[in-house]
């Protein structure tokens, strides 16, 4: 009985969903009755209430369905899909941010500023797309008039933060213990860990935004300087406190808050200031645009960064890294470095020396992260049944066809090792999760000795075969 539940919730899910979108068909017809100036207006009012209550229904029911499959092998599904949903979610919100983020950039650096130009005029660019000829104006400052319809860029900010922020519960905060929380880097509750994540997030926005109101902002360079030692600083703390991949993620959560609160708190009132100005005919305030650009031009360098953080997760030689905060603060300044090239390069000024610099800065943690040389005949000649023993004690409560550990229903990534023929085919793989990265066992949660990581590592170099 109690395994239809989650079916019965889905039933009850859907009939809301219905049932709300029948009741948006009635109230559009109850609008469109009405006045014919305001009821566009009316009319996405009410509309994005219904969105909003439909998302709220669906969050509760979710909440709900979690406590139900709490425990059973629903949960580690329920999990799955909400993950695959969020994510996408998350990706498709971010992807429509930063392009338009980059658009613009690319924009303001390509505009032909000179060649007849109307007075009232920044620039304009000719472009060519999807079949389409487009001819673009920027306005000096804005035009005499400002059109009853105007694009405004935001949603795609507020979305990319919302679904970012669900993520981090679906990844690491539902399951705090076996993802946000490593006991060998600091054994604390996970409550304790889902505070100090968000927490956290909040910090990082504060100090900088403090930053952005003091008169270092004036200085560029001494800022940049400041706000990366800041970033550092939170890389190196995030190590001292989360799981590695915990940390990498929360320190590009970190970022991407306050990009999108840049977008949220500052970017978008100064245009709505601006807007309203530019209606009642008063003068503009130049210092509102001239903010919102900085804050603007601060998240054109925090995106590379941020996308890097988002992909690290695939890539153990980076989090797994002994000095992992470091591997994070020398990638980070080195991808805002490329993108400072880009700019440069955009805007038709030369750069001699940015590109190289972050270049080298890359291949040097690349080069750091390289494994180093095991003495392969440390532990004398290794003989496979040591080595099964090993893996079946420290890795098959995971990865097995059936796991024993009740966080993993399913053996993680697919990853089996059963039987002999399952450890020779992945021995690369446990070579740099193993030995080189030692990111496994997931935060060393059965215990693998330092030994026992030398002998695998001498069995692999030794040739890694069954005899
Ligand atoms: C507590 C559970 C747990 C234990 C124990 C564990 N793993 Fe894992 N393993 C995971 C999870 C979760 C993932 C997927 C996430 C990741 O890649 O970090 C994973 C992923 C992997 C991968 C990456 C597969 C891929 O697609 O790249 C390898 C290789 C691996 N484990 C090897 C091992 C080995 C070898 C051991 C034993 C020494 C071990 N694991 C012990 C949970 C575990």
């Amino acid at each position: 009985m109690t395994n239809c539940i989650p079916y019965f919730l889905f039933l009850f899910l859907l009939l809301v969903l219905l049932s709300l979108i029948a009741i948006s068909y009635y109230i559009r017809g109850m609008v469109l009755s009405e006045n014919e100036s305001e009821h566009k207006e009316k009319l996405s009012a009410t509309l994005s209430f219904i969105y909003v209550s439909i998302f709220a229904v669906v969050i509760a029911v979710l909440v709900f369905m979690w406590f139900l499959v709490k425990g059973t092998p629903y949960e580690g599904h329920l999990m799955e899909w909400l993950n695959i949903v969020v994510r996408l979610m998350h990706i498709t919100f971010g992807i429509a941010w930063i392009g338009a983020s980059f658009y613009f950039v690319f924009l303001e650096n390509a505009l032909n500023r000179t060649d007849n130009v109307r007075d009232e005029l920044a620039g304009n660019l000719w472009a060519v797309h999807g079949g389409g000829f487009y001819y673009l104006e920027k306005y000096k400052i804005a035009p005499k008039e400002i059109p009853k319809q105007l694009h405004w860029f935001k949603y795609e900010a507020y979305f990319t933060w919302l679904s970012g922020f669900s993520l981090l519960f679906v990844v690491y905060y539902f399951n705090a213990k076996a993802f946000l929380i490593d006991p060998n880097v600091l054994n604390i509750a996970p409550l304790t860990g889902i505070a100090i994540g968000i927490g956290s997030l909040a910090a990082g926005w504060i100090i900088y935004d403090l930053l952005c109101k003091s008169p270092l902002v004036k200085k560029g360079i001494w800022f940049a300087l400041t706000g990366f030692i800041f970033a550092a600083g939170f890389a190196f703390f995030y190590s001292k406190v989360f799981s590695s991949r915990a940390a990498y993620i929360h320190f590009g959560a970190m970022l991407g808050t306050i990009m999108a609160a840049n977008v949220f708190f500052v970017i978008i009132p100064s245009q709505k200031a601006m807007v309203k100005a530019a209606k009642e005919g008063k003068e503009l305030d130049a210092s509102l645009g001239k903010n919102a650009g900085l804050r603007s031009l601060h998240n054109n360098y925090l995106t590379l960064p941020v996308l890097f953080v988002m992909i690290s997760n695939h890539f153990p030689s980076t989090f797994g890294n002994q000095y992992a905060w470091i591997v994070l603060a020398a990638i980070s300044l080195g991808l805002a470095g490329l993108k400072h090239w880009l700019n440069l390069r955009e805007k038709g000024q030369l750069s001699v020396w940015v590109m190289p610099v972050s270049t080298l800065l890359l291949l040097a943690v690349a080069y750091m992260t390289a494994p180093q040389k095991l003495n392969k005949m440390s532990h004398g000649t290794i003989a496979f049944a040591e080595v099964n023993s090993i893996v079946q004690k420290r890795c098959v409560t995971c990865h097995s066809a059936k796991p024993t550990n009740p966080a993993f229903p399913a053996p993680p990534n697919g990853v089996i090792y059963d039987t002999p023929a399952d450890i020779v085919k992945l021995k690369d793989k446990i070579m740099q999760r193993v030995v080189v990265t030692k990111t496994m066992p997931q935060n060393n949660q059965t215990n693998m000795t330092l030994e026992e990581r030398e002998i695998i590592g001498a069995w692999i170099e030794q040739g890694g075969s069954i005899k």
